[in-house]
């Protein structure tokens, strides 16, 4: 089944290391919703089953929920969106309202992502973020009180000062305030943010990548004695609450991006809409390609071994590449780097964050 994903391109305020397409300006607002639902109306697969549905951003929960409402009633008009599906809003803990979440249960949405970051309100200024920590607690119990109880939290690994013990100390407040999914991201310097500059400036605030790579490590270790599967790199979950909309960008299948500078894989093609507003509204330069028969293997083996899906020898096969005529993969199954189960092949969680060159050696 198709999953939906749709892009808010808004935030409140830029934060200092975001580099997504997000903006701090609302005047294109109701343009953009408008051309929103036209694209989705446009969409020429009228009738899909769809079981996934994503508002991601930028910042969802900054649009009113009649917005919400109108871009949902655009799709269901659209797919045929199945009765159990999942559907995703990433809020952030400032802009969630009780009416907004109660609206939102109405609507049929029932999982949220929040995007907490950090438990630490140096941090959480450092980042540029419009709430503290006090905020986000009060946010997940208020998520709790108006009955979601599908909840997921975004953690940054790499803020300054960031050790494991301050790190444990927020994964327990998560796990007690219920949370079934944590999301824990390494702090990537990305080009024209206000962090990079602020590095530049200071080169002792790059965050170390040793220290982080021991905090995501001793962070799965935790994680895993109180009951999460650590699905993907960066994702853990409890039995039953892994994300399966982000699983669909994991494991290969079908899902098209509605909104600014989103992405689909659709028929075998990657489609990716332009990060412009105006291009956007006029659905010009709106890239296309499809994989060629070295990108799918390249893919398969890139995807599947970021997360518990594994890869297929059969399926490579298929598609003309012998993986297991590779020395590199010989020596990797010896030394249990890969794990082998049948035709499925794993990578040891021990080598998820060092997985680049382990995944280069494997390319045909
Ligand atoms: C689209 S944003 C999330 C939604 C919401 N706007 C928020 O920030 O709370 C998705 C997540 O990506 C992560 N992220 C954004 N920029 C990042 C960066 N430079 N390095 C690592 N993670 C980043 C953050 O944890 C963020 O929660
Ligand atoms: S991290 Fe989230 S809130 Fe901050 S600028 Fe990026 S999308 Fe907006």
């Amino acid at each position: 089944m198709l999953g939906v994903y749709v892009h808010i391109p808004f935030c409140e305020k830029k934060c200092t290391y975001c580099a997504f397409s997000s903006f701090a300006d609302f005047s294109q607002k109701e343009k953009y919703i408008t051309s929103l639902c036209d694209e989705i109306n446009a969409f020429s697969r009228k009738g899909e089953c769809v079981d996934t549905i994503y508002f991601g951003g930028g910042t969802p929960s900054t649009l009113e929920p009649q917005e919400i409402e109108k871009i949902l009633a655009a799709i269901k008009n659209q797919f045929n969106v199945n009765s159990n599906c999942e559907i995703t809003i990433e809020c952030n803990p400032n802009s969630i309202t009780r009416e907004k979440l109660v609206f939102y249960k109405k609507l049929g949405i029932n999982r949220l992502s929040l995007g907490v970051q950090s438990l630490n309100d140096d941090q959480l200024k450092f980042a540029g973020r419009l709430h503290n920590a006090e905020q986000a607690i009060n946010a997940l119990r208020l998520a709790k009180k108006v009955g979601f109880e599908n909840v997921s939290a975004d953690l940054l690994i790499g803020l300054p000062g960031c050790n494991y013990a301050d790190f444990e100390d927020m994964l327990k407040t998560l796990l007690n305030e219920g949370v079934k999914h944590i999301s824990t991201y390494m702090l990537q310097v990305e080009e024209n943010t206000k962090l990079k500059k602020m590095i530049d400036e200071n080169p002792e605030l790059m965050p170390d990548d040793d220290n982080m790579v021991e905090i995501l490590s001793k962070t799965a270790n935790f994680l895993k004695k109180n009951g999460f599967l650590h699905y993907e790199v960066s994702n853990f979950a409890l039995k039953g609450y892994e994300s399966k909309h982000n699983y669909k960008y994991w494991s290969g299948e079908e899902y098209v991006g509605f909104g600014l500078a989103a992405h689909s894989f659709l028929d075998g093609k990657r489609i990716a809409n332009p990060s412009d507003f105006k291009d956007y509204f006029d659905r010009k330069n709106v890239f296309s390609e499809s994989l060629t028969n070295d990108q799918k293997i390249e893919e398969h083996i890139m995807l599947g071994l970021r997360c518990n899906r594994g890869i297929s020898t059969r399926f490579l096969k298929n598609l003309g590449y012998d993986i297991e005529q590779n020395d590199y993969f010989n020596e990797f199954v010896n030394k249990k780097i890969l794990i082998k189960d049948g035709e499925k092949i794993f990578l040891a969680e021990d080598y998820y964050y060092v997985n680049n060159f382990i995944i280069v050696s494997l390319l045909c």
